[in-house]
């Protein structure tokens, strides 16, 4: 079954379902098996060291597959900002179609990006943002829960109020994000009014993810209170997994005297690679999402987008129906 949504006819993709921007896991292969399994896959561009290398990876997911893709841009708060005009050139010169903005001030990108007719999904953490987007011009929005892995923002409003209350207001595509992996979730988000889902963790725990396997046992063996939230008071709040190094960054933290530098060292983006790449998990921070609690095998791409499809067509088609008096 197919399930044509907004989201789908917006982007000429097959099923509602897409592949969030991941830090040292948005790679050539990954996004191609996304894309090839009818999904969006999405590379990541900040996890090539510099433009020309994302160049190059573009070309890679061309190789793997002939259906969309799209590159995500984490617009991070630093002080040295990466040469993200850099990574828009290249973006616009490789012809990609898809962009995946996230973080902050999106502005100039998106105006840079809407110039060269590249449809932009903006993934953000709140009603109000989700609307100043909108005013911004992008073509969709993405729009993460509490749930999620990453950065959830500061509200904590998980998804099954946050969803309703933004397909209330927002009127451009939307698609849910946070805490989706199976066909449970997809059946829910279209009733909570979005036009598809958006994941993260799920897509760490498959075969073409290329993350060591202590990595992917860790989402398969924790549940769904396998995760922290940390950096509260820095006010940039975000959810890893329950690992010894995060039961420590939480341990520090919670001294009221403590500040960012006695958990630099421990929270050092290097690290969290280390640890996804060479698989001690105890090297670094591991992101990770709620939906931890139902993963439960590694599927390779095509099988888990054609079993949440499947399973979102026997509870529309059959389940829902029986259940009308
Ligand atoms: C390992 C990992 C790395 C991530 N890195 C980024 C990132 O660099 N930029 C970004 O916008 N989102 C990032 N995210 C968030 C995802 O794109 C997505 O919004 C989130 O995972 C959705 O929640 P879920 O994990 O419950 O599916 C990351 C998530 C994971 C699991």
């Amino acid at each position: 079954m197919a399930l044509k949504t907004r989201f789908t006819e917006l982007l000429g993709i097959e099923h509602p379902i897409m592949m969030g921007g991941m830090m040292w896991v948005g790679r050539a292969p990954l996004a191609a098996a996304v894309s090839n399994a009818g999904g969006l896959g999405v590379i990541t561009a900040l996890t090539q060291p510099n433009p020309e290398a994302l160049r190059l990876e573009i070309e890679r997911v061309r190789s793997l597959t002939s259906k969309p893709f799209g590159v995500n841009i984490t617009l991070l708060p630093v002080v040295e900002a990466p040469p993200y005009a850099e990574f828009c050139r290249v973006i616009i010169e490789s012809g990609v179609t898809i962009v995946e903005t996230a973080g902050h001030k999106p502005q100039e990108y998106v105006d840079l990006l809407k110039k060269h007719g590249i449809k932009v999904v903006h993934k953000c953490t709140s009603v109000r943002h989700a609307l100043s987007a909108e005013r911004m011009g992008v073509d969709a929005i993405s729009i993460d829960g509490f749930e999620c892995a990453g950065h959830p923002g500061e509200d904590d409003v998980p998804g099954l109020v946050l969803i309703p209350a933004a397909a209330d207001k927002v009127k451009i595509p939307m698609i849910a994000s946070g805490g989706f992996g199976d066909g449970r979730g997809l059946v829910a988000a279209l009733a909570l009014g979005a036009d598809g889902i958006n994941m993260g963790t799920r897509f760490c725990a498959t075969r073409e993810a290329e993350i060591h396997d202590n990595i992917k046992q860790v989402y398969l063996q924790n549940d769904e209170r396998g995760t922290h939230i940390i950096f509260r008071k820095l006010h940039n709040t975000a959810r890893v997994a329950k690992t010894g190094v995060s039961d420590k960054v939480v341990e520090i933290l919670n001294d009221p005297a403590s500040t960012f530098a006695d958990v630099a060292s421990l929270v050092r983006g290097a690290k969290g690679r280390e640890a996804l790449e060479n698989g001690d998990v105890e090297a670094g921070l591991v992101w990770a999402g709620q939906i931890q609690g139902l993963i439960h095998d590694i599927p390779s791409c095509a099988e888990l987008i054609g079993r949440i499809m499947s399973e979102a067509e026997q509870i529309i088609t059959s389940k829902l129906p029986s259940l009308v008096a």
